[in-house]
């Protein structure tokens, strides 16, 4: 596995990975928001086979870095390249002096909350009706 910064040419398979993990109402990201965010933000995958197995999408503040999206194909699940994923991108983000990295999540998505858990983040609130369909979501953070 191998676990590198996205440039513009892994737009079209980090998209069509998109459409198979997310459906219109979690709004899966477009070609476009890959580019704009390969420019201006941080996006890490992980490649197997040729294959993008997973990416992370993360966006840089002055101070701290949110988590807007990780996500790993079916196929490759269970198999840590999320844990790996985050691992990599905590490293740059050290080296870089960010003070603490941040995200929001469903509080129904279980799978992500064990993720994030045992990465080291902590629930810092519950925020009301987060999601378009009213759903709460979880403020978590790691320092
Ligand atoms: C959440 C997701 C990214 C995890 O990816 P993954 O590569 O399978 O996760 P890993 O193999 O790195 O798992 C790491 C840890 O996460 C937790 N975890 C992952 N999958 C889990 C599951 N199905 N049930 C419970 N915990 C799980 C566990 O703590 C696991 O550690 P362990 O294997 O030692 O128990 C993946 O399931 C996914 O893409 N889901 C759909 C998209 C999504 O919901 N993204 C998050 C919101 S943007």
């Amino acid at each position: 596995m191998i676990i590198r910064k996205a440039v513009a040419s892994d737009v079209a398979k980090l998209y069509k990975l998109e459409q198979e993990l997310f459906t219109d109402k979690n709004f899966p990201l477009s070609k476009g928001s890959f580019s704009y965010h390969i420019g201006n933000n941080l996006i890490y995958l992980a490649e197997i086979d040729g294959n993008i197995a997973g990416y992370v999408l993360t966006l840089i503040k002055r101070r701290d870095a949110k988590i807007y999206s990780i996500g790993v194909s079916e196929l490759y699940r269970g198999k840590k390249v999320a844990l790996k994923l985050l691992e990599i991108l905590h490293r740059e983000l050290l080296s870089l002096n960010f003070e603490k990295t941040v995200l929001e999540v469903r509080i129904d998505n279980e799978r992500a909350i064990a993720l994030y858990k045992n990465f080291g983040f902590t629930l810092k609130k519950e925020l009301k009706a987060f999601y378009l369909d009213g759903c709460n979501a979880y403020l978590m953070e790691l320092e």
